[in-house]
């Protein structure tokens, strides 16, 4: 891929380029807890983003998708979103370099990758976080990582309308070979776990359905989590979010809630009691006790977040029945993407084969399955 890259870039432009990378992710658990100040456990994979770029001495920047094989330009004076879909991700962060009077240069920029698009991999942080990391370095800001990912984030938020939490951008600068992290978002603390894959492997099971659904009920969710949090204000000043709250809290007020927010708040509070008790479990070395805790998490995401669609139930159902499959849930914002699955090494073909066989039966798709290697966060090659 790098080699097309660059191939592609010398041609168009005519220069010698810089080639970054920036991953996907995956997320062990704590779906939706990022925006509600929680906890999150993503780590980032073998699935990437390539960026081949230089500086161009002009007042343009120059944007070739390989993926897409589409060109656009634009003036640095009016960035702002525009019809392209792919190029806003870039654009947005642009633009948040500039409102942080960072003054970028012209550039010229070829990408592309393998991450599958709409399939919960967090391609579009990837971008993000793949310009935001170039730039950084080709102007020598000096901006730390922390700083990178919160201005991808509102990347996403501008230009793509999704009102996103920090994870995905986080895990995408922040992924460490090996290691799934920890983060904390309310502190943005966060803690390495090893990930030891000697005995298994994470499969990821592609369902093929596109989220296309996801931005406007991600947006509706955190819409009700907020709502949830008003009514335990009032009781208890101190929360500021559902972070905050407990299960005591919410069923002591149950009744001031309406009964859709009160699923989507005690869903919130218990997913992030999940993920304290998976990391304990990592410590421990309890990869059993860690798959359960994925499973507990789909099926409150599948009930009471609601965020789930019957393709991706299917797929942890089916997963659930075979011996070798410690956990599996769906992941990130939902209604579609992948599932993801703690595998029995040596188990892997045969559980590769079941679900494929098992899913184009029930819903005539063929299954993409990929293999997760856990890889370093975005770098320079
Ligand atoms: C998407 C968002 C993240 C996070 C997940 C759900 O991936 O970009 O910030 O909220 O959904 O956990």
């Amino acid at each position: 891929m790098q080699h097309a890259i660059r191939t592609k870039f010398t041609e168009l432009y005519k220069q010698q380029p810089q080639l970054f990378r920036s991953p996907g992710r995956v997320n062990l658990i704590g779906e939706h807890t990022d925006y509600n100040n929680g906890f999150v456990l993503p780590a980032a994979i073998n699935k990437e983003i390539v960026f081949a770029i230089a500086l161009n001495n002009t007042q343009t920047i120059n944007l070739y998708s390989l993926d897409m094989q589409e060109q656009a330009s634009f003036e640095l004076q009016s960035i702002e979103p525009s019809d392209i879909g792919w190029a806003n991700y870039l654009l947005g962060v642009v633009a948040q370099f500039q409102k942080a009077n960072y003054k970028i240069g012209g550039f010229d920029l070829v990408f592309g990758g393998n991450i599958p698009i709409g399939a919960g991999l967090s391609s579009s942080a990837a971008v993000e976080c793949g310009l935001a990391f170039a730039l950084n370095e080709l102007h020598g800001f000096g901006l730390n990582r922390m700083i990178l990912a919160e201005m991808a984030q509102k990347a996403e938020h501008e230009f793509a309308g999704v009102r996103c939490g920090i994870m995905d951008q986080f895990a995408s600068l922040f992924g460490k070979d090996g290691h799934a992290v920890k983060l904390d978002c309310r502190s943005l603390e966060y803690e390495y776990f090893p990930f030891d894959m000697s005995h298994y492997r994470i499969v990821l099971c592609d369902s093929q359905v596109k989220h296309s659904l996801a931005s406007s009920e991600y947006n509706t969710r955190r819409q009700e989590c907020e709502t949830g949090v008003a009514i335990l204000q009032k009781h208890y000043p101190k929360v500021g979010s559902l972070r905050d709250a407990t299960i005591e809290m919410l069923e002591k007020h149950q009744p001031e809630f309406d009964p859709v927010v009160y699923k989507r708040c005690s869903f919130i509070v218990q997913e992030n009691n999940r993920v304290l008790d998976a990391c304990k479990a990592l410590q421990e070395n309890d990869l059993v006790f860690f798959g359960q805790k994925m499973y507990a998490s789909h099926a409150g995401l599948q009930h009471d977040y609601e965020v789930s669609c019957p393709e991706l139930d299917f797929l942890v159902e089916q997963a659930k029945q075979q011996s070798s499959v410690l956990g599996a849930r769906m992941m990130g914002g939902g209604f579609g993407g992948c599932t993801i699955n703690i595998v029995s090494i040596n188990a892997v073909d045969d559980f590769v084969a079941a679900m494929s066989a098992a899913y184009e039966q029930q819903f005539k798709i063929q299954l993409p399955t990929y293999i997760a290697e856990i890889v370093d966060g975005s770098s320079e090659f």
